[in-house]
């Protein structure tokens, strides 16, 4: 009895905490970074620092929740007793806020294309799927910011109604469904001619192309992925019980991620090489490759549109945990206030969201060392916040926390891992992170 009922909270904990962690990272992002920093060697350095780094780390955040059992502004000033350590929380509150920011861009140029193409299904619109032009919608301003309005409110809507729980479950049959569909665009992609060099591109690591910025940028992206120093992964095993092994758990999302991140990069670079296209095409490569793809296959207008709705539903179990962060913190757990907070927090992500989808167009001018306003918030997030955030986690636990009760949160230790992970992250892991900061400085 009590093993089936552990197994299955087990379950529920690791679906959630995936279902936020696996979105636009993986899929969107992952196959853009690997383009423009050499493909199979950023893919060599992204699965190092994944495994190396993100994964201790993930089970460090997981082990901080089930200690702490409260919301993450919280939940450094129960562990130390101390207030101020609060600011960790803050500062992955900041974060999330601003990714959302971000995030709702790409979520709205989604919901565009879903639009697109269910014009094209019904018969409104004619051409095929590559005739979407692609640069046309990202400088439409009013397109656009009506796109990522849609997300941001769908978003809203569903926090506000507290229906995360039937998002679950539905997640059980999205989540598998997404993948089958990667699956089938992945051997498409490689019976294209011309499929070999692309393949090559993604699997080979060409260390010549290995670049300082590119290994730091593969760091950024583990962040990205996994949600680190963020708190979300934080927030997600403070709801868990004490039985529920927190390794397990953070083994498989880190699998899942590398699972989806190398489909999205084998769906992708094939395709890229095929059509033409360049890989350091940047934001828009996964929106401009893939239509060429699904054109290429019997109903491919239908499938593409079924693609984008399992792709929308990705992004969305991740942007309902980044508003979900905001609204947790700012009515510390109390539901009163709820919907009001969803709602304004909602708006101001709505306001700080605008300048980065028009960066893509009439604001491109505007740069913030060298960066554009969408680039800018992205790095400040993935590059800066993220690893801060890690880093303080690192040094609280590492520091402050008692070493029997982690011991005890970390879970039955068959393996005799504990030890190993504790001093990586106590000693090695906050190292690795100022090396990385002092570099990106440089
Ligand atoms: N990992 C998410 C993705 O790949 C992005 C993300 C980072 C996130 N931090 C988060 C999502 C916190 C939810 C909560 O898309």
């Amino acid at each position: 009895m009590k093993k089936q009922s552990q197994w299955k909270s087990s379950t529920g904990f690791i679906l959630a905490s995936a279902g936020s962690a696996i979105g636009l990272g993986a899929m969107w992002k992952f196959p853009y970074m690997a383009g423009i920093y050499g493909g199979g060697a950023f893919l060599l350095m992204f699965l190092l620092f994944t495994i190396i780094v993100g994964l201790p780390l993930l089970i460090m955040e997981f082990a901080v929740g089930k200690m702490g059992q409260t919301y993450t502004t919280k939940i450094y000033e129960k562990l130390t007793q101390k207030k101020w350590l609060n600011i960790i929380g803050w500062n992955g509150n900041l974060a999330v806020f601003i990714l959302f920011g971000f995030y709702s861009v790409i979520g709205g140029w989604i919901i565009i294309y879903i639009l697109k193409v269910l014009g094209q299904l019904i018969g409104l619109s004619s051409g095929n799927l590559s005739s979407i032009e692609f640069e046309a919608i990202i400088t439409n301003p009013w397109l656009t910011i009506m796109g990522q309005g849609i997300f941001i409110l769908l978003t809203m809507v569903i926090v506000m109604m507290g229906v995360e729980k039937g998002l679950e479950k539905a997640s059980k049959i999205m989540m598998p469904l997404l993948f089958i569909f990667l699956i089938v665009i992945v051997v498409r992609s490689l019976s294209l001619e011309g499929a070999q060099s692309g393949l090559r591109y993604i699997l080979q690591p060409r260390i010549e192309d290995l670049s300082v910025k590119g290994t730091l940028f593969a760091l950024g992206q583990s962040f990205f992925t996994l949600s680190l120093g963020t708190t979300g992964m934080i927030t997600y095993a403070s709801y868990a019980s004490k039985e529920m092994t927190i390794k397990t758990s953070a083994l498989s999302i880190v699998i899942m991620n590398i699972v989806v991140s190398v489909l999205a990069g084998l769906a992708i670079f094939p395709a890229t090489e095929a059509f033409g296209f360049k890989p350091a095409d940047g934001p828009g490569l996964l929106f401009k490759v893939l239509p060429q793809v699904f054109d290429q296959m019997a109903a491919g207008s239908l499938f593409y549109f079924i693609f984008l709705i399992l792709f929308l539903f990705a992004a969305l179990t991740s942007s309902i945990s980044l508003l979900e962060l905001n609204v947790s913190n700012f009515t510390k757990n109390n539901n009163e206030h709820r919907a009001r907070v969803a709602l304004i927090a909602s708006v101001l992500v709505f306001i700080i969201s605008v300048p980065a989808t028009l960066s893509f167009g009439s604001l491109n001018d505007v740069r913030i060392f060298g960066l554009t306003i969408f680039d800018a918030m992205d790095f400040l997030v993935s590059n800066i916040l993220m690893p801060l955030g890690a880093l303080g986690t690192t040094l609280v636990v590492g520091q402050l926390l008692d070493k029997d009760a982690l011991k005890e949160s970390f879970g039955r230790d068959r393996f005799k891992l504990f030890s190993p992970w504790y001093y990586l992250v106590k000693l090695v892991l906050p190292l690795v992170i100022i090396l990385v900061f002092i570099m990106q400085l440089i």
